[in-house]
């Protein structure tokens, strides 16, 4: 694997959740592939999960890792290509990216959209710069539209927790103060989308996802019905793609509680964390027994270092 930015670089998805699986009872069998090679991790936005998980998953597999929070400690990105650089950018993204590839065998990501512009942020221009400019793999470490890592840990979670060989998955739209990515819930959407679960997406009328990333879920704007007898519940806002970026009010009732999981008892509650508590889930679900978010972000770093294994066999 030279590129992992979706589940459309993944050749044989149930082989690489396996592999995840194995490295979890296993983490240290492949430490040789490692030897001497470095992992640079590139955050453009903040993280907390990312960034240790895909760090201990690169430490497990023998590599070196260097973090640079290039938006905090690099000099600033200038991304627009023939820009004329006589305001605050300081270094392009082409020399940045190019010099980062001359000193690491694989660079990780993360870049935010901006939600202000969606065409700009659907053509995903920095990580496909970072792709064209370092000349090594690349992995996602969220991008403007998805975060492959996560929704492999997501699905490595479920794999590992079902109790019915075609699990019935929902990913239910949660209320938020501010407008939010739909990268999680995109990349949530297209992975399930291909796994062998029965997938629906409820959400309130305006925060259809593009289309692109759903092909094959049933779509509700009824929570209740979407929930009922559901074996995992994937909780998650996003902000509107049409209009792009808008948050509207008066969906606050859309929040997960105890009530509303009376209808499904068995179900695991999930979510990729951060989570704002008692805005987006209730504390007596992220406290209770029905919550495995704690378990879902320790997967992480299997997920990580799958893709990193396959990183390093393909060098
Ligand atoms: N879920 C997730 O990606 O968490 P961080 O933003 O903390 O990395």
């Amino acid at each position: 694997m030279k590129i992992f930015s979706s589940v459309n670089d993944v050749k044989d998805i149930s082989a690489l959740v396996g592999e995840a699986l194995k490295l979890k009872k296993d983490p240290f069998a492949f430490q040789h592939l490692g030897k001497n090679k470095t992992l640079c991790l590139v955050f453009l936005n903040p993280s907390l999960r990312t960034r240790i998980s895909t760090q201990k998953a690169a430490l497990n597999l023998g590599m070196n890792v260097i973090v640079l929070n290039i938006d905090k400690e690099g000099w600033a990105l200038e991304l627009q290509d023939g820009a004329i650089m006589n305001g605050t950018t300081v270094e392009h993204i082409r020399e940045a990216a190019g010099v980062m590839g001359e000193y690491s065998d694989i660079i990780g990501v993360r870049s935010f959209p901006g939600l202000k512009n969606r065409d700009e942020d659907y053509s995903e221009n920095i990580f496909n710069k970072f792709v064209e400019f370092c000349k090594v793999p690349v992995v996602s470490l969220e991008s403007a539209t998805r975060h492959p890592l996560q929704s492999l840990a997501d699905l490595v979670t479920i794999e590992e927790l079902k109790i019915v060989s075609r699990p019935k998955v929902v990913l239910t739209w949660a209320p938020h103060i501010k407008p939010l990515p739909q990268a999680v819930p995109n990349s949530f959407a297209e992975w399930m989308c291909k796994a062998d679960v029965d997938f629906i997406i409820a959400h309130p009328a305006g925060y259809e996802l593009c289309a692109d990333f759903t092909n094959g879920a049933t779509i509700t704007h009824n929570q209740d019905e979407a929930i009922r007898d559901a074996d995992f519940i994937y909780v998650k806002n996003w902000s509107a793609y049409e209009p792009y970026g808008v948050v509207t009010s008066g969906n606050e009732h859309w929040m997960l509680t105890n009530e509303k999981l009376k209808q499904a008892p068995n179900a695991k509650v999930m979510h990729c964390l951060p989570v704002r508590r008692n805005l987006e889930l209730s504390d007596e679900v992220l406290d209770g027994p029905q919550s495995v978010v704690i378990h879902e972000a320790g997967n992480r770093v299997w997920a990580a270092q799958a893709v990193l294994k396959q990183m390093l066999e393909a060098l």
